[in-house]
């Protein structure tokens, strides 16, 4: 296991490091420094005009990386920093454009974990880190995931244990006339509005890239069928007949004689254990997973979001996977 000390030393000769944060491990780089930012592009296999959230220790940080801070950013960040929110402001002229894809604006977050905190407290300047997995995969919620997806070419990885929420941050755009919510997280959409009036959701035309936009984001390599619940047991008795190995993943107790993993049925259980569960179904070398679809309540949204997302690779034909 990695010490801050290593994390520190391996930042400072502009490596790229595994970094636990509350909402899924980042893999983190010096944020100033344009050719330790490019590693985490290599590294992950990410398109090099997708930008990256820059972590942060506090909001004392917002002026060094951004410009105009309007006072709903200073009044967010009050209320729910260190935390899930990331919020994307025009940036100031210094910040590289390898970490904001070329864009006028930055996303900064300060990330509710001890061990991000006490590292960016050590490293004081800020973090560049997207989800630490390879473009398109699942993201991690623990140490030993952040290893499976890198190994060697990411010797340091701090181990935070499993990751509070699970999934990630809400990003929010400020930088525009209206608020607006580029990606849903489990902050939602009510605080915000109770601390800074209406913000709209869903990306505008000209809303900068958000990469969490991507349909087939977030998926697992097994084809992924969404269905209500009273569906499940029997598509995936009917996949089975057809000779296709299946495992389902429920909301509360799995159906009877379904083989899969069962998630807790409240959305912060659920956020929790899902990134794990759809790695662990993965791993099964199942040739489908079939998925219980959650209510359609407003709690569950971040939820429906990555589902559908994880989803989009498989499709729903007639004709089975
Ligand atoms: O919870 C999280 O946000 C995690 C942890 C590690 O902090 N990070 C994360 O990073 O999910 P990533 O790169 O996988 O997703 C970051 C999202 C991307 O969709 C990116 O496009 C968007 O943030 N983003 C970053 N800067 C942006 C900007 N200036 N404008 C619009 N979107 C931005
Ligand atoms: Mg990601």
């Amino acid at each position: 296991m990695s010490t801050l000390d290593e994390a520190l030393a391996a930042l400072r000769r502009g490596e790229a490091i595994g970094l636990p944060t509350e909402t899924v491990y980042g893999l983190a780089a010096d944020a100033s420094r344009p050719e330790a930012v490019r590693r985490i592009f290599a590294l992950k296999g990410r398109p090099a005009d997708h930008p990256l959230i820059v972590h942060v220790a506090g909001a004392e940080a917002l002026d060094a990386w951004a410009c105009d801070v309007p006072p709903a950013a200073r009044a967010l960040a009050a209320a729910f920093w260190p935390g899930p929110l990331t919020l994307v402001l025009r940036k100031r002229a210094e910040v590289p454009a390898e970490v904001t894809g070329g864009q006028d604006t930055v996303g900064l977050r300060c990330p509710d974990h001890p061990v991000a905190l006490a590292l960016l407290q050590a490293f004081g300047g800020g973090l560049a880190a997207p989800s630490a997995n390879r473009f398109g995969h699942v993201s991690p919620t623990t140490a030993a995931h952040v290893r499976g997806e890198f190994g060697e070419a990411v010797p340091v990885v701090l181990d935070g244990g499993e990751c509070r929420v699970g999934i990630e941050s809400t990003i929010l755009d400020l930088s525009g006339a209206t608020p607006r919510i580029l990606r849903p997280g489990m902050l939602e959409r009510p605080a915000i509005e109770a601390v800074i009036g209406p913000v709209e959701a869903g990306a505008a035309g000209d809303s900068p890239r958000a990469s969490g936009t991507l349909e087939a984001h977030y998926a697992p390599r097994t084809p992924l069928w969404l269905l209500p619940r009273e569906a499940v047991a029997a598509a995936a008795a009917e996949q089975t007949a057809l000779g296709q190995r299946v495992e389902v993943l429920s909301r509360g107790p799995l159906p009877e004689g379904c083989s899969g993993l069962a998630l807790p049925a409240d959305p912060a259980g659920y956020a929790h254990g899902l990134y794990a569960a759809l790695r662990e179904l993965d791993a099964r070398g199942a040739r489908l997973l079939i998925a219980e679809r959650p209510p359609e309540s407003a709690d569950w949204l971040a939820l429906h979001d990555r589902l559908r997302r994880s989803a989009a690779g498989a499709g729903l034909s007639d004709d089975g996977p």
